[in-house]
């Protein structure tokens, strides 16, 4: 990995570390104050009934099987993550924080890691790539401000952890994996959690997925040197798209098309993934 500049203060984790330029000089305030302005921390209306026992009338879902076999170890590591690494920093929206302290994040790491799979950080899921920190999942998720009713593009499925986040809050995931042995297996394990409402697809995802175009939400998980034109627009209005951007230096972008078609772009934080890889590359 790059060396890190002096004192970064490493708050998230997409692909790899990730580390906040804005943190760098003002000890994270900057941070805060970015998603303020952004007003990504707004949160929608809570649900009044747990996901497991109430689907919502608006067509989302049933969320699938609780994890039985889960010990106590697991639900006081996930339950310490969502108070202590989530909640404790200002991922705000309820519905982001209740899905994050049930989705099983253990199921979707290797065995031999689960033991790990609530601590902050990234972990190796194989063929060289991550699954990304449950910060950065929560807020790239609280960002894009998912819908019970919204349809939801995740580029760069990796283990599916992402996707399972997404299909708990949207109708429809449709995830696209480049690694076709990450993207077999990523379809497997949400089909075995119970995930219905989850398509996943081996391929490139810099050109979207023009067939089930519009999306309420894009989530990119890997880092292009500039914002694939087709993900915008395949972006609905009043759509959410939040991606890392650059190189060396990379920065979480949201872009929202407004109701008027026109489009509003908001840098987030210095973040650090794994490169985009494919047609990204070749631009
Ligand atoms: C940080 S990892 C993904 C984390 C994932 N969202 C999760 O929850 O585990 C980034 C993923 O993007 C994939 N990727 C890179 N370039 C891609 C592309 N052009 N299209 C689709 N996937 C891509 C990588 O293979 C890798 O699995």
């Amino acid at each position: 990995m790059d060396s890190p500049p002096r004192n970064p203060r490493r708050i998230l984790a997409g692909g790899l570390a990730v580390l906040t330029f804005a943190a760098v000089a003002t000890g994270g305030a900057m941070l805060a104050l970015h998603l303020s302005a952004s007003g990504a921390q707004a949160p929608e209306k809570p649900r009044t009934q747990p996901l497991q026992t109430q689907p919502p009338q608006t067509g989302a879902p049933p969320a699938p099987v609780a994890d039985r076999a889960e010990d106590r170890q697991t639900v006081a590591a996930r339950r310490y993550m969502v108070e202590h690494d989530l909640r404790g920093r200002d991922i705000k929206d309820p519905r982001v924080l209740e899905v994050m302290g049930r989705v099983p994040r253990h199921r979707f790491v290797p065995e031999r890691l689960q033991k790990s799979a609530y601590a902050d950080n990234p972990l190796p899921i194989g063929h060289g790539q991550t699954i990304s920190q449950p910060y950065i999942v929560a807020l790239m998720t609280q960002l894009v401000r998912p819908k019970a009713e919204g349809r939801a593009l995740d580029i760069g499925t990796g283990s599916g952890y992402q996707a399972a986040v997404l299909a708990e809050l949207c109708k429809d995931v449709y995830s696209i994996e480049i690694v076709k042995p990450l993207a077999e297996e990523a379809k497997q394990q949400l089909k075995d959690l119970g995930y219905k409402n989850v398509t996943v697809r081996h391929g490139d995802g810099y050109r979207g997925w023009p067939e089930h175009a519009p999306f309420d939400v894009i989530i990119v998980a890997a880092a292009p040197d500039h914002v694939p034109q087709p993900l915008v627009d395949q972006l609905a209005p009043g759509g959410r798209l939040v991606i890392p951007v650059g190189d060396r230096w990379q920065s979480l972008v949201m872009i929202e098309r407004q109701k008027d078609g026109g489009l509003r772009r908001e840098t987030i934080a210095g973040v650090m993934f794994v490169p985009m890889t494919g047609e990204a590359e070749e631009k």
